[in-house]
């Protein structure tokens, strides 16, 4: 959960006056905070944990991991520590499981560079984790929702459907080569896309979780104050994914939530069903969505590609008005 789902569930009636060291605060909607620290230094900082999205332990600790990252990275931030937060039925779990899950999570934050520090465990009837990330932040390049502009370019890092995907792995109806895609998309980290999407002058960026792709994509239009043209035809969606989302038994209850909650800001030039069920699909350790400046965007994509990072161009910031266009 990031600040903005704790102030939209708080309601109205909650404020808070930030110190002034505050930079990215509650009231900025953004991925993370960010605070000043007594030395000067932006710290930024996050806190991410969900029950098991997939059975393998080692991929479940190690998407943990990386979904937790990733809120730094949409910042813009490097990050340097991690505090775990376990919630365990101690009786039911071996301990071998247990051991899977950290070494997967583990392994991943040793490949961002971010040193576990320690955490909390407590016992819960069902096993729940995450992290707690402190990262760094250099003001001049501090990524936020609020700062895309008008005639931007839109940037995807990551296909969509990962939620598509593991339900059907849940329900038992997933091919392995399908649930190797999934897999390797969770545990993906956004580090490459965040460096690279700084050097090219990025400097409004989310990543794409649990509000599916078009709830992120009304969360910059919202904060920057502008309409958004998404191109269908050019979104990345994980192989196996839109022949799954045929069928309704594979689409979560958020994905309906996600639909509920936009659409009135919506407009669709097409019929494709399983198409907007993607779009609509809560994402575990999406990609990043990056608003880019139209003068560096071909360069940037082409930077990616080499990189092998997923990088499409799905649409453009266009007009004043809040509103999403969905066309093909
Ligand atoms: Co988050
Ligand atoms: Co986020």
């Amino acid at each position: 959960m990031g600040p903005a789902e704790l102030v939209e569930l708080l309601g109205s009636g909650f404020s808070s006056k930030p110190d002034q060291n505050v930079v990215v605060g509650l009231s900025a909607f953004d991925d993370a905070g960010v605070i000043r620290s007594p030395s000067g230094d932006l710290l930024v900082q996050t806190v991410d944990f969900f029950t098991p999205i997939v059975d393998d332990p080692y991929i479940y600790g190690a998407a943990a991991a990386a979904n937790a990252l990733s809120d730094v990275y949409a910042m813009g931030g490097d990050p340097l520590s991690a505090l775990t937060i376990a919630c365990l039925p101690i009786q039911q779990l071996p301990t071998e499981v247990l051991k899977e899950i950290f070494l997967g999570a583990q392994d991943k934050l040793q490949e961002a560079g971010c040193e576990l520090l320690g955490g909390h465990t407590v016992q819960d009837k069902e096993l729940k984790f995450g992290f707690s990330v402190t990262g760094i932040v250099s003001e001049s390049t501090l990524m936020m929702k609020s700062k895309g502009k008008e005639g931007d370019v839109l940037v995807l890092t990551k296909g969509i459907g990962t939620g598509i995907l593991a339900t059907a792995a849940k329900r038992g109806v997933l091919s392995k080569d399908a649930e190797t895609i999934l897999h390797q998309s969770l545990v993906h980290l956004n580090r490459q896309a965040s460096v690279l999407a700084k050097q090219f002058e990025v400097r409004c960026a989310t990543d794409v979780t649990g509000f599916g792709l078009i709830g992120h994509c009304l969360d910059i239009a919202k904060q920057s104050k502008v309409g958004i043209t998404l191109y269908a035809e050019q979104i990345p969606i994980l192989p196996h994914a839109y022949e799954l989302a045929k069928d309704t038994k594979n689409r979560a209850g958020g994905l309906y939530r996600n639909r509920l909650f936009v659409e009135s800001k919506i407009h669709i030039n097409f019929h494709d069903d399983s198409l907007l069920s993607l779009l609509f699909d809560p994402q575990t350790s999406g990609g990043l969505l990056l608003s880019v400046p139209s003068d560096r965007v071909n360069q940037l994509v082409q930077t990616l590609l080499e990189n092998h990072e997923v990088a499409a161009m799905i649409g453009e910031l266009t007009g004043s008005e809040i509103q999403i266009k969905i066309i093909r």
